[in-house]
């Protein structure tokens, strides 16, 4: 298994700069009570991507938010990140209408529905299109302008992440000492779906700029392939992965993203954290001192959600097969719980507004219906969490459901995986086999996310499973889990880069 150390001491004896793009950022600044505070969200690609940052004393560069998020910058608009292995950091602040244009607009209205199958209409805007394209431009120029904080080094790796970020390797310059890698973590459609972009041409040529490109799954590669010879006069090396277009050369892969086992592992305390006693308290209305823990999730199984509230996660769909299991399963009625833990995102965009007045209505409709006084069947959780509340959740859940309509990976199912590993009395894993993820968790209930009735009887299925079949199928998926850590895959990641820039462009470093 790699570890934090082993990508530590592979980027050391790299000849080359590590600068890392991302929309997100790892942290954001927020004044409390007077006191400058760091806030990390619970997930999410830049989080997963900040230890990569500190082992590889890297350039990060990302959007700010806060008002603070610029307060503590120099003037520079950077902060090293006083951390035992120092990174530095690059916010990039946009005014509302590039935002509007950029995030709001072409990434999340335009690229996030048209990559993902859950039928939402794209929306097409030139005016979003040309904001994103500004937006794009400004992140290549802080890749190429941030001062690098240690000792010179012959060469650069860009590491552009996502598709919010797509153009950003058409801005940049190239030359032999600047290696260019992006990894795209949503799903690429099939040709079918992704000609109808009026922009398709553009982004395409963009990415193949890149010296390496990589998707998480398999058919993420074959449906690009497919797409690009379609729209692009391209020369594909099947064997060696590799696009010839122009005079350029771009290696295209597969490489899963996983998880820091380790980390999860060491939040994972079974014992009472303080955490779990504030949970039962506030959203059972049981008062600790009365029940201990353990016997409290003896006597209420617990069906476990973790979400951003995103149309793709299958939400209203989950809730369906909730309520279509309380119908079918009626002995479970007054025992089993489901908690919903909500990550508000995108908040400005129409559709998410409108899924958030759903899932509400649903769940309020589900509670009318088979809710007593004594017992709420869904409990929905709507806010910003700790990594730490959730894991403690992730030990006592009977069942987590993960659900999504269509999903690039899902780090959810592969953090509740490990977090289950450590105790005795694991839980279920009902699994979408539309997200990323179900490739590599073949032990869990794998469920089509659309069909509420299998749905419904898997999670019936998950709750009744005697303890020593959940413990079986945990453990399987955990040690997949542990040989694919996010070590293992960005050091695999920046080896291909730098293997495809040498091999197709002669770049020695
Ligand atoms: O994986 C898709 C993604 O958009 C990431 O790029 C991002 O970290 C995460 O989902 C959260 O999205 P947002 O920042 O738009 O809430």
């Amino acid at each position: 298994m790699t570890s934090y150390f082993d990508l530590k001491d592979f980027l050391l004896d790299q000849k080359y700069h590590l600068y890392i793009a991302a929309d997100a950022q790892p942290f954001l600044n927020k004044r409390v009570k007077g006191t400058m505070t760091t806030q990390v969200a619970a997930g999410g690609v830049s989080v997963a991507l900040e230890p990569v940052a500190r082992a590889g004393n890297a350039v990060f560069i990302s959007r700010g938010k806060t008002i603070e998020d610029k307060e503590i910058l120099d003037k520079n608009g950077i902060i090293t990140v006083n951390h035992k292995d120092p990174y530095t950091l690059r916010r990039i602040f946009l005014p509302q209408e590039d935002l509007d244009g950029y995030y709001n607009g072409f990434s999340n209205q335009t690229l996030w529905p048209l990559c993902h199958v859950a039928f939402e209409t794209p929306i097409f805007s030139n005016i979003w299109y040309e904001k994103y394209k500004k937006v794009n431009s400004e992140f290549a120029h802080a890749l190429e302008t941030t001062p690098y904080n240690g000792a010179e080094k012959a060469a650069k790796v860009y590491f552009i992440n996502d598709y919010q970020l797509s153009l950003v390797p058409s801005f940049l310059k190239k030359t032999p000492e600047t290696i260019i890698s992006l990894f795209w973590h949503i799903p690429w459609p099939t040709w079918e779906v992704f000609r109808i972009l009026p922009q398709k041409k553009e982004i395409l040529q963009s990415l193949l700029q890149c010296d390496f490109l990589a998707f998480h799954r398999d058919y993420h590669v074959r449906n690009f392939f497919s797409t690009l010879r379609r729209e692009l006069a391209v020369r594909i090396d099947e064997e060696k992965k590799t696009v010839h277009f122009g005079n350029h050369a771009t290696v295209v892969k597969s490489l899963p993203m996983g998880i820091d086992t380790d980390v999860i592992k060491s939040l994972s305390t079974p014992e009472d954290s303080g955490l779990l006693t504030h949970f039962i308290k506030s959203i059972f209305r049981v008062e600790k001192e009365k029940i201990p823990h353990e016997d409290f999730f003896n006597n209420t199984k617990v069906i476990l959600g973790v979400d951003r509230l995103d149309y793709t996660k299958g939400l209203t769909m989950r809730l369906t097969a909730l309520e279509r299991f309380l119908e079918k399963y009626p002995r479970f009625l007054g025992n089993v719980s489901y908690v919903g833990f909500l990550a508000l995102s995108r908040e400005n965009i129409p559709s998410y507004q409108m899924l958030k007045k759903t899932v509400r209505e649903k769940a309020r409709e589900i509670n009318k219906r088979f809710g007593t006084k004594q017992w709420k069947p869904v409990h929905l959780l709507p806010g910003v969490f700790s990594r730490q509340e959730l894991i403690s959740l992730y030990t006592h859940a009977a069942v987590c459901l993960v659900t999504p309509l269509d999903d690039g990976m899902n780090l959810v199912s592969k953090e509740f995986v490990i977090a289950s590993s450590t105790t005795t009395n694991p839980g279920a894993l009902v699994l979408s086999q539309f997200a990323g993820s179900a490739t590599d968790l073949t032990s869990a209930l794998i469920v089509n996310a659309y069909d509420t009735e299998e749905t419904a009887d898997a999670i019936a299925q998950g709750l009744s499973m005697d303890q020593n079949e959940r413990k079986e199928r945990i453990m399987r998926m955990a040690a997949t889990l542990e040989e694919q850590s996010v070590y293992a895959w960005s050091k695999e990641f920046l080896r291909q880069a730098l293997a495809a820039a040498k091999e197709n462009r002669g770049v020695n470093v």
